[in-house]
């Protein structure tokens, strides 16, 4: 028997509570029983988000509210900005293309971070610009980038900012309002500890202004539809919601204000920690960098002379532990542990664990255990 453990960054693992919610039978979703329910999942992914704007909500993966993004912010021919050093980031680029955006685009390596400073410049020297769209936690890499700072750098130009937290929405903080961040997308198989199939996004007040104007061509994902449903005296969706999964959500939505964004917080700071600890002490290389912003998914360089796809076989069909692979540019020299959601201490301790066996088996020279205890003492130090 081989009992599995999901340490990717999406889908993540499901907490149990939130597996028998989604397990009771359906109800219908144009009435009172929905809307209330409907109701208090706005307001907690409102508090999640940090902010006071509506979040919208789509049955649809997470690219899909980044379309939605693109779409309602904008029309055909408009200047925007793309900065990307990642798989993801490179998506708003493309979604940009597909929409006949004038797409002005920064690009960095994989594992370098967005660096604020030229977002301003490129705003400064093409005022045009209307939108900037960048991504909060870069999974591909494991760079979470400085969502405060590029705030900064947009929020006294005309032009609004659009994020994708869809791997950083509750786990690598973003404080949507106090950050100026207009449009913050998030998805629902990673932190939010619901299976795949549900995305978000908040609309600021600067945003549902070019909501308003929008020329692109949209259908299910105008938001404009979605904020008529919201503002029903039941709250409801312009279209059938994926109702097992809000119902989950709720559950989900439920453990987190029980828990609170402090402690959710902290807690992926230390997991974060303690997986980087448990990787330098094996004598590993770091991908992703080594600093507390880096909550949600930790990437390791494949060592020399190991296979990336015998390691992670290995890891799964041995001893259980699902990793993830590097893509892009980086497929086969990385690999990936998520730990963003349902993850504590003993998870990250099963992935290490999982790793020293599977690397020792395939011949590199580790010693077993150091990870383990390189991880255990991160926390025992607890939060520092
Ligand atoms: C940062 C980021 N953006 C976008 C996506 C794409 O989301 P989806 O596969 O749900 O469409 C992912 C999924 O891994 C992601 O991590």
């Amino acid at each position: 028997m081989i009992k599995k453990f999901l340490m990717t960054p999406g889908p993540t693992q499901v907490p149990p509570q939130v597996l028998s919610a989604m397990a009771r039978p359906i109800i219908h979703h144009r009435t009172a029983e929905y809307s209330q329910l409907f109701a208090r999942v706005n307001d907690n992914l409102k508090y999640v988000f940090q902010t006071k704007n509506e979040v919208l909500s789509f049955a649809s993966s997470g690219t899909g509210a980044m379309e939605s993004a693109v779409v309602n912010l904008c029309s055909p021919g408009d200047a925007v900005l793309v900065a990307a050093g990642g798989k993801f980031g490179e998506r708003w680029r493309d979604l940009a293309a597909a929409y006949g955006l004038a797409c002005e685009y920064i690009e960095y390596e994989y594992g370098q971070a967005v660096d604020p400073g030229d977002i301003g410049r490129s705003l400064d020297a093409k005022p045009e610009i209307k939108a900037v769209f960048v991504t909060h936690s870069e999974t591909s890499t494991g760079v979470v980038n400085d969502m405060q700072a590029i705030g900064a750098a947009v929020a006294d130009s005309g032009a609004v900012l659009a994020c994708d937290s869809i791997s950083g929405m509750g786990s690598a903080e973003i404080k949507t309002d106090a950050w100026h961040v207009d449009v913050v997308v998030a998805g629902s198989q990673k932190a939010l500890m619901i299976p795949p199939g549900m995305a978000f996004v908040s609309v600021s007040e600067k945003a549902w202004v070019l909501a308003e104007q929008s020329k692109s061509p949209k259908f299910y994902f105008d938001w404009l539809k979605a904020r008529k449903g919201l503002s029903q005296p039941q709250p409801t969706t312009a279209f059938t919601p994926a109702v097992s999964l809000v119902v989950g959500l709720d559950a989900a939505l439920g453990l987190i204000r029980e828990e609170g964004l402090e402690n959710l917080f902290g807690r992926h700071i230390i997991l974060g920690r303690a997986c980087r600890a448990a990787i330098k002490a094996l004598g590993l290389e770091l991908f992703s960098p080594d600093d507390d912003r880096s909550s949600s998914v930790t990437a390791v360089q494949v060592p020399e002379g190991i296979e990336d796809s015998r390691l992670r076989t290995l890891t799964r069909d041995k001893f259980g532990v699902q990793l993830a692979g590097g893509q892009g540019p980086v497929k086969g020299k990385i690999f990936r542990i998520g730990h963003c959601g349902y993850y504590n201490y003993t998870d990250i301790l099963v992935a290490i664990s999982a790793l020293e066996l599977a690397l020792s088996e395939l011949g590199q020279p580790i010693q077993l255990g150091v990870g383990i205890a390189a991880a255990e003492k991160v926390f025992a130090a607890g939060v520092a």
